[in-house]
């Protein structure tokens, strides 16, 4: 595990990037799963504008780690999120783009996407393997789509399975931790001071620690940066 702390947001933001623009520099075809939510809006708008005509995005294959139920023009999905902050943006053929259907029915499309991670990735011990997860955390310590009332989720044998965020109940589907342990490398992006408790817990293992999902990621490959503002840090001693 590398924490890599920060100024703020925008200072996450800009170093991600550059980590980001180096390790598709070689050319390889590179899967990377992307994460939702409000803090890679900046990621995105960055990486966009630092490396958006640089970055050989025909190499680079999108996947989300997880999706809200609802059609790709709702407020709430993050690909629509995705398209505004960076899709929009750069030259990137429209097949390389595997989003979620949050539009449909959320059983079936689990099953459809944990299909399509299976036929677009490189197979790593019988499993499909990210070059690249980018994941959030909640300030519950949930990941991805994976919350602490499911956290059961975490462990499922499939790679995709459906969650229900515990304040709205809306369902989202998400890939479980054997995906996201399975990945070459995994990057956590968490700023705010609202992270800053769960952040300490996990890195720390203090406290309820074990009851966040966050605190199960440990891929296999023990490459796990965590990119950290001032704010999402100020617990850790
Ligand atoms: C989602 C995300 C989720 C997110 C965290 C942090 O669909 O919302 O995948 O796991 O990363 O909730 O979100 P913020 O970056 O908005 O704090």
């Amino acid at each position: 595990m590398e924490l890599k702390i920060y100024k703020d947001k925008q200072e996450v933001a800009e170093q991600f990037s550059s980590f980001f623009a180096d390790k598709v520099k070689s050319g390889e075809l590179f899967h990377v799963a992307l994460s939702g939510g409000s803090t890679p809006k900046i990621v995105f708008d960055v990486l966009a504008e630092k490396f958006g005509s640089s970055i050989n995005w025909k190499q680079i294959h999108f996947y989300w780690g997880d999706e809200r139920c609802v059609p790709p023009t709702d407020a709430d999905s993050n690909f629509k999120m995705t398209v505004e902050h960076l899709l929009a943006k750069i030259d990137i053929p429209y097949e390389n783009i595997h989003r979620i259907k949050g539009e449909d029915e959320p059983q079936k499309e689990a099953l459809r996407y944990s299909e399509i991670l299976a036929e677009n990735l490189p197979a790593v011990d019988g499993m499909p393997q990210f070059d690249l997860v980018i994941l959030g955390m909640g300030d519950d310590g949930h990941t991805a789509s994976v919350f602490p009332h499911e956290i059961h989720l975490w462990h499922s044998e499939k790679s995709c399975e459906v969650a229900v965020h515990p304040g709205s109940g809306q369902k989202r589907v998400s890939i479980t931790g054997k995906i996201i342990n399975g990945a070459k490398e995994v990057a956590f992006l968490v700023t705010g001071a609202g992270k800053a408790p769960k952040v300490s817990e996990i890195i720390n293992k203090t406290g309820d620690y074990e009851n966040y999902p966050a605190s199960l990621v440990n891929p296999k490959s023990k490459k796990l940066y965590w990119f950290l503002d001032e704010d999402a840090a100020a617990n850790l001693s």
